[in-house]
């Protein structure tokens, strides 16, 4: 496939998941609006349609929650394809949502969508339009995710990662139960191949944490310290810290600097308080179990992921070393876990697989940091997955034969953003 016939068939992938005010991750699998997915996905719709783009994100924030929280899922239309849906997590939202969050890129995406634009007027009007509403989402973070002030956010659901089966949460999973869930039927392993999936078992304690989250009204002031389930992790606070400084950048632009400033206070804690995370031993960031205070050991892209934000060049160097050693087992950069790790799966879900959008922000921070040859060897492995496995939703890093769903929006997405610019140089 040429470049030319890459961006061709993205265009058709995005265009084809448009369900006009905001985009489905992929068709049957995912059939509603998804947090992440919709922020990134923008930024390859600005490079067909700069007002669509910015009509992804507003479309998201119209759904935010009084409290600040902005929800992993909007269920714009019915569809009992997909499980759980509204009326199992019942958050009484007039739109009916989800009740977890999910990674916050969403600053990150207004910079990007308020750099890239054409249209500079429009772009100034939908940025500040939208800058409240990101920094409340911030808040919301800290305070209801930190809430002893350490810096960092804890996530309280795996799926709030987007990491959602990773090998990062087993150890701390094993202390949610399995019992007293209400019966249910699987949909995922419907639409998409039940050995890329998560097991029965992970989705009974997913569903256990649900119930509990909404046994208690969906009150984020109950919600943190009533988790068995709290992690801190990098990859995540990563994002928070990144889209914490960008949003302080545009706000600086946008002449609102009370909202650079706190913005700007909130990126430097965190990463000031990122550096507990890091291990020696690895050579990389692990997380860190909120109930028992221990580093948990496990290998994961998410301790790769604090490139993206703007950490030392030391660290950053010593990321990209590992990225290059982690070449030498991976074909396909980046695979989401170590496969030297006998708990490695090459083919399920967030277990082994290589993702796109994970490249992405790697590749994004590594080239900010001047680690041009890693932040290649990442974009080209990009490039090559998409030849050799089409879009599909992640791949397999030893032979990219296509995993999970097919035609994926923000897989899409990012092929269009790494083909935008030339390789990064020096
Ligand atoms: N990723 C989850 C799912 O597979 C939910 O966000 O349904």
């Amino acid at each position: 496939m040429t470049p030319n016939d890459i961006r061709s068939a993205a265009a058709e992938i995005l265009r084809e998941n448009d369900r006009g005010a905001y985009t489905v991750p992929t068709k049957g699998l995912y059939p509603f609006q998804w947090n992440w997915d919709s922020c990134l996905t923008a930024l390859g719709l600005a490079q067909l349609d700069e007002d669509r783009a910015w009509t992804e994100i507003e479309t998201l924030f119209a759904h935010q929650w009084p409290d600040g929280m902005v929800p992993h899922i909007v269920f714009h239309v019915y569809d009992d394809g997909y499980f759980p849906g509204p009326d199992v997590w019942a958050t009484g939202r007039p739109t009916p949502t989800s009740g977890i969050t999910q990674p916050p890129v969403a600053g990150f995406a207004l910079r990007r969508l308020f750099e890239t634009a054409t249209d500079g007027e429009a772009a100034k009007r939908r940025a500040r339009a939208l800058l409240g509403a990101v920094d409340r989402w911030h808040a919301w973070f800290y305070e209801m995710r930190d809430p002893a002030g350490e810096g960092l956010v804890a996530i309280i659901h795996p799926w709030e990662s987007g990491r959602d089966n990773s090998i990062d949460w087993d150890d701390a999973f094993e202390r949610v139960p399995r019992d007293g869930i209400a019966p249910y039927t699987r949909r995922d392993t419907q639409h998409a191949d039940p050995d890329h999936r998560p097991t029965n078992a992970q989705y009974d304690r997913y569903l256990w944490l649900v119930e509990r989250f909404r046994s208690l009204g969906w009150d984020n002031t109950k919600l943190h310290d009533a988790s068995p389930f709290q992690v801190v992790d990098p990859g995540f606070n990563a994002i928070l810290i990144r889209s914490c400084a960008d949003l302080a950048w545009l706000a600086d632009w946008l002449d609102e600097p009370e909202i650079a400033r706190v913005n700007r206070e909130r990126a430097s804690r965190g990463l000031a308080a990122l550096e507990s995370l890091w291990s020696a031993g690895h050579g990389q960031y692990l997380c860190r179990d909120r109930r028992t205070g221990a580093l948990i050991d496990s290998p994961s892209v998410g301790g790769l992921l604090p490139a993206f934000a703007p950490i030392s060049p030391a660290r950053a160097k010593a990321i990209a070393t590992r990225i290059q050693a982690l070449a030498a087992s991976a074909r396909y950069l980046v695979p989401s876990h170590d496969p030297a790790d006998p708990r490695f799966s090459a083919k399920r879900y967030w277990r082994g697989p290589t993702w796109l959008i994970v490249n992405y922000m790697i590749a994004d921070g590594l080239t900010r940091a001047g680690e041009w040859e890693t932040a290649n060897a990442i974009r080209s492995a990009s490039i090559d997955l998409i030849t050799t496995g089409g879009f599909a939703e992640y791949y397999d890093p030893h032979t990219g034969e296509p995993c999970g769903g097919g035609r994926f929006t923000w897989t899409a997405a990012m092929v269009l953003e790494f083909l935008k610019s030339a390789e990064p140089q020096p």
